[in-house]
This record gives structure tokens, C-alpha cells and sequence, in this order.
């Protein structure tokens, strides 16, 4: 099964952790809680921001660039279709980003948690994609700022509950239409 994780800001954002001082602390524990033990997988250019492989989870990272090296402990794929054909349907993964991989991955993701923080981020240069027909949000609840927390922020849950998702590799067009809000 594939997940897909994000937090965005209220235009669809992406970048948040790095974009605000003091951040969310309440989304940095729940991607922690919630990824443990899984596999991510993520863009080579969200793989460069983290800066190095993220600890207790099987880092999987998506490049064209076949010269480029990494750690031992992080698998490199070429494509998405390489991912999929080698991916263990029995393993929950969690795709982290960035705008990029998700805009492909979409059609294949049967869960997405997404962490909508009250902010505007101006110097945002990626963007989470407008979900198609068929995404349902089956859970939200809200958090005012405190003091660990730099601003108000609400945890979403959509589930596809429209059009099937794609289990076998097949060719997929997404529109790039990542400016829109996704609600
Ligand atoms: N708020 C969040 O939840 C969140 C999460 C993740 C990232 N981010 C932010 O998003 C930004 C990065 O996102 P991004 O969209 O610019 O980049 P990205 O999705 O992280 O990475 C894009 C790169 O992935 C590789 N790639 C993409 N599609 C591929 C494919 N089909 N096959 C093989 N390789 C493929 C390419 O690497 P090569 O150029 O090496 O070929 C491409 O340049 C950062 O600012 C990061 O902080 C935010």
C-alpha cells in the first residue's frame, strides 16, 4: 500500500519545516510516529534537504542521474515505474515528496495524510498537486498555535474513494496544475 505524507501551507505550499522559523514541532512528531519503520520514498531534491538518509526507515530515493552516488544504505531508483515494479505491495510506503513525486506517484497512492498549516509562504517553490474526483477527506482535526507550535494547523486524512488506483504500471498523465489549492 502507498501513502502519501505532506504539510503544506494554505496555498498549497511546499517547504513548510524549512520555510518557518520554530516550525510545527506536532507534525514533526507525527511524521516521526507514523513513517517509523516504513519505507520513504522521496525526489533526489528532497533527499538533498534532509541531507542524509532518515534514520529506522528504508530510504528509497528517485534520481535520473545514474552516476550520482549516495550513502550505502539508501536504494536508488531510476524511474517510478522501477519503483513500482520492485515495490512489495505487503509494505506500507510512505512517499515524503517533494511536489515533484507526488504529482506522479498520485494515481498509485491509497491514503494521504497531509498536515495543512495556517500560513502563506511566499518563497514556496513547490507545491503539493490539486486532488482529482474521488479523494475523500475522512478526517481532519484542528490545533491552535502554542508555543511549540508556530501556528494554527490541521491534520487531514483523504482516502481514494473514486476512481481505482492503479495497481500495475501503465501510462498516466497528471495535469500540472499544482498552483490550486487542494480544498
Ligand atoms: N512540506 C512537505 O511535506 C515537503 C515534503 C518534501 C519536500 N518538500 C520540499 O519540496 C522541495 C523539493 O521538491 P521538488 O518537487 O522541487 O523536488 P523533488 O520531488 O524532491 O525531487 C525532484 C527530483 O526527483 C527526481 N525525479 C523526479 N521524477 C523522477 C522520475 N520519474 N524518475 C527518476 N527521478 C525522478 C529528479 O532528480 P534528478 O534531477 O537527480 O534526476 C528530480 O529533479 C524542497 O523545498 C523540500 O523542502 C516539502
Amino acid at each position: 500500500m502507498i501513502n502519501l505524507i505532506a504539510c503544506v501551507g494554505s496555498g498549497n505550499e511546499l517547504g513548510v519545516h524549512d520555510l518557518i522559523p520554530g516550525s510545527i514541532r506536532r507534525d514533526l512528531l507525527f511524521f516521526k510516529e507514523l513513517t517509523d519503520g516504513h519505507p520513504v520514498l522521496m525526489g533526489r531534491k528532497t533527499y538533498e534537504v534532509i541531507g542524509r538518509p532518515i534514520h529506522n526507515r528504508t530510504n528509497i530515493v528517485l534520481t535520473h542521474n545514474k552516476n550520482q552516488t549516495f550513502p550505502k544504505e539508501v536504494i536508488v531508483k531510476h524511474s517510478i515505474e522501477e519503483f513500482l515494479e520492485d515495490n512489495n505491495d505487503d509494505n506500507e510506503v510512505f512517499v515524503i515528496g517533494g511536489g515533484v513525486i507526488f504529482r506522479q506517484i498520485l494515481p498509485y497512492v491509497h491514503r494521504i495524510y497531509l498536515t495543512v498549516v495556517d500560513v502563506r509562504l511566499d518563497a514556496a517553490k513547490s507545491f503539493f498537486p490539486k486532488l482529482p474526483l474521488g479523494w475523500v477527506c475522512v478526517s481532519e482535526k484542528t490545533y491552535p498555535a502554542d508555543k511549540e507550535n508556530s501556528y494554527a494547523h490541521s491534520f487531514l486524512i483523504y482516502e481514494n474513494k473514486g476512481s481505482a488506483i492503479k495497481e500495475k504500471i501503465s501510462l498516466i498523465t497528471v495535469p500540472d496544475d499544482s498552483q490550486q489549492p487542494v480544498k
